[in-house]
């Protein structure tokens, strides 16, 4: 028996139910981890709203957690009871413990916390692909970065910074534009009550920029594409205040030939020599000091709907947890 938080119908935060779930032995391939640490995610709130589909209910919530393996099943030679292992998987996460395959697992070096592997795993390996993958941010490049002080963007701007690259953050308040100006962001704009299009395009003196991460969606969709340069990037992977509308291709033509691309996560990160290249990545980042993971806040597991409330409401910033 494990305790879970499931979601038995599609809703608000109100349906997230902590409670008592069987737990099976771990299967051929399959390991058990006692959770020490769960990432909280905007994605846990797309699937427990239904705008991401789970593939039935009732489901376990969460994408990503760390903690210590306690059983190993059939077939597992590579780990062993005690290992400090994270992952990040579709679903699952929610809970004190779980099983996990084996192959999707790293393992953690020792000055790696649970609580940073925790939100390492899903945030930092896809601030990993957006950066060096989907577009490889080089010295000189100009940046816009959405929620410049939320939990990818946190990430995503120390990243870019280290990377040689101006970078442009948006945030929602005063207090996460000091975040985001800590961070590492050369410029904030306030995108709540400035024109962020406009403010770009004086900040670059006209230039605009290289290459947007758009986490953000549907409100912020229009003035990322007009802060492109001729031919830039607008790289769209999230929906916090909703999908981006569908749209006319010619739009991109209209701002000067922009490319656009919508990358998910397990796409850039499929394979396990993909998975151990962005750890690597990235715990060499955290040892290097490049990448700072501070936990702003921490929630019990079962005030998991205190925990999504406060995300969707745009009171967190940078890496919040879940503590079994
Ligand atoms: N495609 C992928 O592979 C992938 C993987 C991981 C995450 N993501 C996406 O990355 C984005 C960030 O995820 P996260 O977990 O790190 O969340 P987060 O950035 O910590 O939280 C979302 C932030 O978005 C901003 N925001 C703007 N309009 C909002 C609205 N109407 N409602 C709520 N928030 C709004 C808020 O910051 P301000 O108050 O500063 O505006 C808020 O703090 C999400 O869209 C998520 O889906 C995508």
């Amino acid at each position: 028996m494990t305790k879970a938080v499931r979601v038995h119908q599609l809703g608000g935060p109100e349906v997230l139910t902590y409670e008592d779930v069987e737990l099976a032995e771990p299967g051929p391939g399959e390991v058990r981890i006692r959770q020490h640490a769960i990432g909280l995610n905007f994605i846990d709130c797309y699937f427990r709203s239904g705008l991401y589909k789970a593939s039935g209910l009732p489901f376990i919530v969460g994408n990503e957690g760390a903690g210590e393996i306690t059983a190993v099943g059939p077939g597992v030679t590579n780990f062993h009871p005690g290992d400090r292992v994270a992952y990040y998987l579709n679903l699952g996460g929610y809970a004190t413990e779980r099983n996990a395959p084996a192959d999707k697992l790293v393992k953690l070096p020792d000055y790696i916390t649970y609580e940073q592997a925790a939100v390492l795993m899903l945030k930092g390996l896809t601030v990993f692909y957006l950066l060096h993958k989907t577009f490889q941010v080089q010295p000189g490049h100009r940046v816009l970065i959405h929620a410049a002080a939320g939990g990818v963007g946190s990430l995503a701007t120390q990243w870019a910074k280290a990377l040689g690259a101006t970078v442009i953050g948006t945030a929602g308040s005063k207090e996460k534009a000091d975040l985001a100006l800590a961070n590492g962001c050369d410029h904030v704009i306030l995108y709540k009550t400035e024109d962020f299009a406009e403010r770009v395009k004086q900040i670059s003196r006209g230039e605009l920029c290289d290459v947007v991460y758009d986490g953000v969606g549907k409100d912020t969709f229009q003035g990322s594409l007009k802060s492109l340069r001729r031919r830039g990037l607008f790289v769209s992977f999230g929906n916090a205040s909703g999908p981006v509308p569908p749209f006319n291709l010619a739009e991109l033509n209209n701002h000067g030939s922009l490319f656009a691309t919508r990358p998910k996560l397990a796409d850039h990160i499929a394979t396990r020599a993909e998975l151990i290249e962005g750890a690597d990545a990235l715990f060499a980042a955290v040892i290097s000091g490049t990448l700072h993971v501070p936990i702003n806040k921490a929630y019990a597991l079962k005030d998991a709907a205190k925990a999504h409330t406060d995300l969707e409401a745009r009171i967190t910033t940078g890496s919040s947890v879940l503590k079994p």
